[in-house]
């Protein structure tokens, strides 16, 4: 299929939208040295492109939204770059929540964002208290998230209880273990989106991204747009899901 502007729009079907799609932002810095820039202006235009996916999201009645904004590892960084990263968070969250709440979008968290300033606190804190009676996108902002620390967490809650007598190891289950995670109440994504070209998942979801679909793109995050978000839904579309078991025809040749 060869893409046109605004191409992807009329071939979306509403009706199977992905509940959940999470993203992986990168290319922000091979954005700004394409342009002799600094990469700290790859970032700030990388922070434009999430306004408009979210705010795409949100219009398209996608449930769930989940971005990679900042890993564990991340901080081994570049002070200088950590720093700006931490301070376009803050702008982000204090220019758009007005919007966002306008819009009924629900703000939290995946990561232990305990550890950020304290101005990034007290952002999320009343980003998350603000928009918390919201009823529109669920927008997950994984910040200080990476997903083998978020296991090993659940690990340690759990073995935690066995040592107290709460529970014994039998009553250990994939639900059980999913509800010690940042996203429990969260069904798992249904498409995860990697821009930049990497054929990697980056400690991102590890656990959640058994059975989702993935779409990637060479596309830099700062240069993607509402369509290329439509491309990704409308290739999602014609995949055919069998989470490991047979499609309908498939089963029809083994009952004939
Ligand atoms: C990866 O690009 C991107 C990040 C590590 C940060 C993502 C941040 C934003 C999109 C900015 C806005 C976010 C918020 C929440 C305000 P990279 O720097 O690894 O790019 P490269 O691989 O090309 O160097």
């Amino acid at each position: 299929m060869v893409k046109k502007n605004n191409s992807y729009e009329k071939l979306i079907q509403a009706d199977n939208l992905p509940c959940h799609i999470a993203i992986i932002m990168d290319g922000n810095g091979r954005w700004a040295h394409k342009r002799l820039l600094p990469r700290t202006m790859g970032h700030r235009a990388g922070m434009n492109t999430l306004k408009e996916i979210v705010r795409a999201c949100s219009d398209l009645g996608i449930k769930i939204l989940t971005v990679y904004a900042f890993s564990t590892e991340n901080w081994k960084r570049p002070w200088e770059e950590v720093d700006y990263l931490m301070k376009l968070l803050v702008e982000f969250l204090r220019k758009e929540i007005n919007e966002l709440n306008q819009n009924q979008v629900r703000i939290k968290v995946l990561g232990n964002y305990n550890s950020l300033p304290l101005v990034c606190q007290a952002e999320i804190e009343d980003a998350i208290n603000t928009t918390n009676n919201n009823s529109g996108l669920l927008f997950n902002i994984a910040l200080n998230y990476g997903s083998r620390q978020e296991i090993l967490g659940a690990v340690k809650n759990l073995a935690q209880q066995i040592a107290s007598g709460e529970i014994n190891p039998d009553m250990i289950s994939e639900e059980s273990i999913s509800r010690q995670l940042y996203t429990k109440d969260i069904p798992d994504p249904d498409l995860l989106i990697r821009t930049a070209g990497e054929m990697r998942i980056s400690n991102f979801l590890l656990w959640q991204i058994a059975y989702t679909e993935l779409w990637i793109t060479e596309c830099l995050w700062p240069e993607f747009t509402k369509d290329d978000l439509l491309h990704a839904i409308w290739d999602y579309q014609q995949r055919d899901r069998r989470f490991g078991g047979l499609n309908s025809e498939r089963q029809d040749e083994i009952n004939a």
